[in-house]
């Protein structure tokens, strides 16, 4: 008798426990290729779409990159970073962390030829994810393989946004263990910083490292050179003054990056500590040597950073327009 219960319970402890695990953690749900059934052409057609912005405004490509990164860092990848301010909704884009994101309305263009050939099926978080892989590609980067079956949040996340995502002049310490809650390692963070090796930094992020005096770990002829870029330590906010990120190759995804904070011509203050900080500079010091290694530490931590969390199965929707939750 007794030994007839033990067996039951461990029939369900062995067998019927991870079931249920499964079913409500949800975690294991992402698969390769998830939409071979229900839209096969969906992978298709986000790149062909991701291809043909790129060839129209080469910069989509690097807001894709970026969008994955305030997208997922932000309690999961669901798209809450797409959301606009409506009725209940507050948009996250209105964070001052959120300063300089771009292209958001073609995320719409991507979305709108997803809907013609299988409506109500692609999520826009699978969008986010398979934009922002596509771009990597287009800019030099690595191929990274992605899973997919993410599904949309039914709200935004404004107030968590700047607990979780870190200021331009954080300490390496903030930034390790804002991505260690993601679970990325050191290695990975310092291949994921390497984002900034495209695009642009405005000003007013910027000015507090070159006024009244430069940063001394700034390199002199380039503090000069950023001056030029940003004529006023009070630059207005809505002013399009910026400085490309990466002189050399700013439009490619390469290890430029940690030659140029190895030569002290970082922008952030972030950039510029990888550099010095003792649990950072060796990984600054392989990814400058080797790109093929920065490219694979890079998609590693990557998917990592695209599988935080998602929300599958029943949970979450799909939304029809990325940029509202559908009504009900
Ligand atoms: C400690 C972490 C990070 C901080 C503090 C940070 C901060 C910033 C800031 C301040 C800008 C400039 C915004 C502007 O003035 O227009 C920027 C741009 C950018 N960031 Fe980050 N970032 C971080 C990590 C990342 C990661 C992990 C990625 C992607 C993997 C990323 C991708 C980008 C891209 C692509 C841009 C250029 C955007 C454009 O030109 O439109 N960043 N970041
Ligand atoms: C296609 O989908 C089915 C389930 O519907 C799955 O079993 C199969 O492995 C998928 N094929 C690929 C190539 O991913
Ligand atoms: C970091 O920059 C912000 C502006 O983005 C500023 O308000 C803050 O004082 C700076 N913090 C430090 C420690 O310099």
């Amino acid at each position: 008798m007794a030994a007839n219960r033990y067996h039951l319970f461990s029939i369900f402890v062995f067998l019927l426990l991870p079931l249920f695990l499964q079913f409500y953690s949800g975690a294991c749900d992402l698969q390769f290729n998830y939409y071979n059934e229900s839209c096969p052409k969906a992978e298709e057609i986000i790149k062909e779409e991701v291809v043909k912005l790129y060839h129209k405004h080469g910069n989509t490509a690097v807001s894709w990159i970026r969008n994955l990164f305030h997208d997922c860092i932000v309690k999961s990848c669901d798209a809450s970073v797409l959301l606009e301010t409506v009725n209940s909704i507050e948009s996250e884009q209105k964070s001052v962390r959120s300063f300089g994101m771009r292209n958001f309305k073609y995320v719409n263009t991507i979305k709108e030829a997803l809907e013609k050939e299988c409506p109500s099926t692609v999520s826009c978080a699978d969008i986010v994810s398979l934009s922002a892989r596509d771009g990597i590609l287009m800019l030099g980067g690595p191929r990274v393989e992605m899973k997919t079956g993410r599904r949309d949040s039914r709200e935004s996340y404004l107030t968590e946004v700047e607990k979780l995502i870190p200021n331009h002049n954080d300490t390496i310490s903030t930034v390790l263990s804002a991505f260690q809650s993601v679970g990325i390692d050191i290695e990975g963070t310092v291949a994921l910083l390497g984002a900034h090796s495209v695009g642009r930094v405005h000003c007013v992020n910027l000015v507090d490292r070159l006024y009244p005096t430069a940063d001394p770990t700034l390199d002199a002829d380039y503090a000069v050179y950023l001056k030029g870029r940003c004529p006023t330590p009070t630059p207005d906010p809505k002013a399009v003054e910026y400085a490309r990120n990466d002189r050399e190759t700013p439009m490619i995804l390469d290890n430029m990056y940690y030659n140029n904070i190895l030569n002290h011509k970082g922008l952030l203050a972030v950039d510029q500590q990888l550099a010095s900080d003792p649990r950072t500079a060796p990984y600054v010091q392989q990814m400058a040597a080797d790109n093929d290694y920065f490219h694979v530490q890079f998609s590693r931590a990557i998917v990592l950073l695209s599988e935080n969390s998602p929300l599958t199965g029943d949970q979450g929707e799909i939304r029809k327009d990325c940029r509202y939750v559908n009504s009900n």
